[in-house]
This record gives structure tokens, C-alpha cells and sequence, in this order.
């Protein structure tokens, strides 16, 4: 067994506007752990494919483009969406938009992108602990992590968040227009063959859709603390 496994791993998936992202940035700077934004890999995947003119069906491509990128993430301690650079250049902002997030989806039904992305993801296992979060953390890219949370809430109350975030941020922004795009990325998602949008057979479903950020991020937390618990009394 290598020795990164026994790093603890936090997987937090579900679909796109569950809040997964900040609940899971808000734990990591509680804990003092690394942190993953998995779906960020394949929005900037998507975006320079785009910016290089590179076929959104080249695989090959694509993947000689993954193998080269340069990305590093800049964790805000707020929870907001953490700064985002590719060789150097800060993309935090493209890289939100709806348009990008259709981009990443379709570059992210490939099998040998998610491939060539699968170490890159994994080279974030890095001592005191990861928080990471996306669509298949728990059941492909940490089938061994801590712990596995599903958050999911429901398109409308997801439509509305990202309507809020995008209007926050001074965009122009339509909640129909929204919900469509959710829907459609939720079922491509879903429906994908290659490592689709699901729980992990041991993941805990949790339904935020009636829950404030601070009672997820506080339920989560005291989940995490009693596996922690468990693995310290099965150790000893
Ligand atoms: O979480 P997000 O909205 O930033 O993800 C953007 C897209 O990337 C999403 O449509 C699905 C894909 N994705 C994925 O396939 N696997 C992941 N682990 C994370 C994201």
C-alpha cells in the first residue's frame, strides 16, 4: 500500500450548485487541510481547449493539452471560489461561467482525458489531509477516502444559488435560463458511461436543500470528527 493512503481524504460530490465546492473550501481552512476543486480541472480543460481552437472530441489533443497545463488554486478563506491560474494568468472568473461549466462537461464524458487528469487529482493527497470535491471523488479517484458526502439539493434551490452568485459578481444572469443548463448538465452528468454522477455505495447522501451553509458545514465537520475517532480507537 503506498504511504499517501494513509492520508485522510474527504470526498464531497454531487451536482453542479449543491454548494459542494464551498462547504468544502470552508472545511479545509477549518482544518488546515489541502484542498481539490476537481470540477476546476476540467473548466480549464474546456476553456483552453477552446482559447487553443482545439476540438472539444480531439482526445488525443486534449489530453497532450491536460499533460501541459500549469494550474495552481489559490484557497480564499471565505469559501468564495478559490483564485484559479494556468500558467501563470488568473481565469478565476471565465472559469465560472455557465458557458465554461457546459465546456467542462462535454470534455469530461472522454475517457482518456479523465484519465490524464486521475494522478493529477491524486498528487493532492498531501499530509495533514484533503478536502476534495466533484462528481466521481468517492467512487473513482478516492475509493478509499475518510470519509464520502453526497450533496445534492434540488434544481430549483441550485438554479436560484448559482442565479445569486452570478448576480453578486455584477453578471447578467436568468434563473429559467439556469435551470434549463442545470438540468441538461445533471443528465449528461448522470448519463454519462465514464465514471457518471453517483454516490459511492458507502457515501452519506446529505440533502441541503433546506439546510443553511453553516449546517452543512457543521454536520459535515462533525461526521469527519467521529470517523476521525473511529480510525484513532480502531488504530490503537
Ligand atoms: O463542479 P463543476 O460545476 O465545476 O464541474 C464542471 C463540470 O466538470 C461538470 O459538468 C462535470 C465535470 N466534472 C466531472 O466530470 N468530474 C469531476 N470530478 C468534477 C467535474
Amino acid at each position: 500500500m503506498k504511504s499517501s493512503r494513509k492520508i485522510p481524504v474527504v470526498t464531497i460530490d454531487g451536482p453542479g450548485g449543491s454548494g459542494k465546492g464551498t462547504v468544502s473550501q470552508l472545511l479545509a481552512a477549518r482544518l488546515g487541510w489541502h484542498y481539490l476543486d476537481s470540477g476546476a480541472l476540467y473548466r480549464v480543460l474546456g476553456l483552453m481547449a477552446q482559447r487553443c481552437g482545439i476540438s472539444l472530441d480531439d482526445e488525443p489533443a486534449l489530453c497532450r493539452l491536460a499533460e501541459t497545463l500549469k494550474i495552481t488554486f489559490v484557497p480564499q478563506a471565505d469559501g468564495s471560489p478559490a483564485q484559479v491560474t494556468v500558467d501563470g494568468k488568473d481565469v478565476s472568473n471565465e472559469l465560472r461561467t455557465e458557458t465554461t461549466g457546459e465546456l467542462a462537461s462535454r470534455v469530461a464524458v472522454l475517457l482518456a482525458v479523465r484519465t490524464t487528469l486521475l494522478q493529477k487529482q491524486r498528487d493532492f493527497r498531501q499530509n495533514p489531509g484533503l478536502i476534495t470535491d466533484g462528481r466521481d471523488m468517492g467512487t473513482t479517484v478516492f475509493p478509499d477516502a475518510l470519509l464520502k458526502v453526497f450533496l445534492t439539493a434540488s434544481p430549483e434551490v441550485r438554479a436560484e444559488r448559482r442565479y445569486k452568485q452570478l448576480k453578486e459578481k455584477g453578471f447578467n444572469a436568468n434563473l429559467g435560463l439556469i435551470l434549463g443548463e442545470i438540468r441538461h448538465r445533471d443528465a449528461r452528468d448522470t448519463g454519462r458511461s465514464v465514471s457518471p454522477l453517483k454516490p459511492a455505495d458507502d457515501a452519506w447522501i446529505l440533502d441541503c436543500s433546506t439546510l443553511s451553509l453553516t449546517e452543512v458545514v457543521e454536520t459535515v465537520s462533525r461526521r469527519l470528527q467521529a470517523r476521525l475517532a473511529e480510525t484513532q480507537t480502531a488504530t490503537r
